[in-house]
């Protein structure tokens, strides 16, 4: 069952305390890459999400860069684009740009003028939500291109620093701590 697979991710995957900072207990994503057992099953639990979240998604949205690790595969299952969200000064042409705030200063994410078509649904895709900061850029840089946000994907949400509050549209995940 999808519960049985998501305690068995669990198992999987490696947590590193006191890392990157002091206090900061890490959940490494790729741990679960490493173990080709623990990302089929991650394969098949994201795209049926997706699947039933948002089954009437226009185009899936990948955060750069551990958001690209998933959003692809999802977005080729469901046989729809992949669109990218970057940090400034990876993509070319015209972008929107958005800036948020880090634990230290802030960082700025870009997406292309033109990808989007008025009016498209989007599933947003990234590896993890922490205080929201990154989903919340990402989904105005959605709405500024045009679209529209149905559903914020994640693999895993850090519930504590509370980030789905800053988000208007629903957060789904497959495993919280
Ligand atoms: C991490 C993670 C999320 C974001 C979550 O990305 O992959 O994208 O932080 O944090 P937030 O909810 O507090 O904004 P990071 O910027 O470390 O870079 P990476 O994906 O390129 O590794
Ligand atoms: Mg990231």
């Amino acid at each position: 069952s999808d519960k049985e697979d998501i305690e068995f991710l669990k198992g999987c995957l490696k947590s590193y305390p006191d890392f990157p900072n002091k206090g900061i207990l890490f959940q490494d994503i790729f741990s679960l890459l490493s173990q080709p057992e623990a990302f089929g099953k991650l394969k098949k639990l994201l795209v049926s999400r997706a699947k039933t979240v948002a089954p009437q998604i226009d185009v899936v949205v990948g955060l750069d860069s551990r958001g690209f690790l998933f959003g692809p595969i999802i977005a080729l299952e469901l046989g729809i684009p992949f669109l990218p969200v970057r940090k400034k000064g990876k993509l070319p042409g015209k972008v929107f740009t958005e800036s948020y705030q880090l634990e230290y200063g802030e960082d700025i994410l870009e997406m292309q003028d033109g990808v989007i078509k008025e009016g498209q649904k989007a599933l947003i895709v990234d590896d993890l939500i922490a205080t929201g900061g990154t989903m919340e850029a990402a989904c105005k840089l959605v709405q500024r291109a045009g679209g529209s946000v149905s559903c914020c994907l994640v693999v895993i949400e850090l519930t504590e620093l509370r980030g789905r509050e800053k988000l208007v549209a629903p957060v789904e995940y497959l495993m919280q701590y």
